[in-house]
């Protein structure tokens, strides 16, 4: 197979999930990966923590892997990008973690007919259940699409979409778990007024939370029947549900994710040079 040898350019949070999902699900062995730094002391911790090699060169990394995942922020791209230009090769496959940077962008300050596939993962690839979502670069082919799927599956899910989604992704499943944290906050404090504690009120919300998000994922049935089954005539269910309406919650969730397009998208308009 392709792309087994990965360098991480960019141990941060980030590179340091997905190295650990990897090694965890036994995607990789820790031969097989390396991690670039730009601290020493970095460096020297995801060595000991995970038995991978670091270095502190990012042509070093380049030279020695076949897949390049490019993990560090945004607004360190165009030095990193400037850092591997005289190494990276049209062989190898460069996927970018960045937020908010086109696959144009990366292309533009690397040699021509570079392979690169953007991604936009979330907060849960910690837990091995990310949603991500991959975008192909203009040189980017099915077998290029496949090395970061491939990557990604060991850290959750993984679908295909075209790059002019990416915003709206971002303002979905990137966002998202920040989302439902903020409604189990809610949830939590609901709990109290009603007079539970603190730790009672997160175990009921939490595993609430679970429960019905796996009769989502598993039943396959639509959010409205799910509801439809807890909600009786006349009952506790829809009384809620009257209130959760006239305080234009739905209308909430629209404009909340829209404006988090608008955001990622004038974020995204400043890392292009367009
Ligand atoms: N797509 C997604 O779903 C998603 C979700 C979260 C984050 N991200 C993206 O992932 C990237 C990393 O985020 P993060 O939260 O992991 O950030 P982070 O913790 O700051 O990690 C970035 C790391 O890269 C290092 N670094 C910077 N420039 C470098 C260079 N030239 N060579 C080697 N290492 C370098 C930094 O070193 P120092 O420690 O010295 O600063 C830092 O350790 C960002 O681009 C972010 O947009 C994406």
């Amino acid at each position: 197979m392709t792309g087994r040898k990965v360098a991480f350019l960019g141990g941060g949070r980030m590179g340091e999930a997905l190295v650990s999902g990897l090694i965890r699900s036994g995607g990789r062995s820790v031969e097989e990966i390396m991690v670039t730094c730009r601290r020493e002391e970095r460096a020297r911790e995801l060595k000991e923590r995970y038995g991978v090699a670091t270095t502190l060169s990012n042509p070093e990394a380049v030279a020695w892997a076949e897949t390049l995942v490019l993990t560090v922020k945004p607004q360190d791209m165009e030095v990193l990008l400037a850092q591997i230009a005289g190494s990276v090769q049209p062989e190898h496959t460069v996927i970018s973690f960045a937020a908010g940077i086109r696959t144009s962008f990366v292309e533009r300050h690397l040699p021509d007919a570079i392979p690169v596939v953007r991604v936009m993962s979330n907060v849960a690839v910690l837990v091995d259940e990310a949603m991500s979502v991959v975008s192909p670069g203009a040189h980017a082919t099915e077998e290029h699409l496949e090395v970061a799927e491939e990557l990604l599956g060991y850290v959750g899910k993984v679908i295909r979409l075209k790059e002019a989604h990416q915003d709206a992704i971002t303002a979905t499943s990137g966002s998202g778990p920040a989302y439902f944290f903020l409604l189990a906050e809610a949830m939590i404090e609901a709990c109290i007024l009603l007079g539970l504690s603190r730790d009672v009120a997160t175990e009921l919300i939490v595993q609430t939370m679970l429960g019905s998000a796996k009769m989502l994922r598993d039943t396959g049935k639509h959010p409205v029947e799910l509801r439809e089954m807890v909600t009786s005539p006349g009952g506790t269910t829809i009384a809620a549900i009257r209130v959760l309406e006239e305080t234009g919650v739905r209308a909430a969730f629209l404009n909340a994710i829209d404006a988090a397009r608008r955001r990622s998208a004038e974020l995204a308009q400043g890392g292009d040079d367009d």
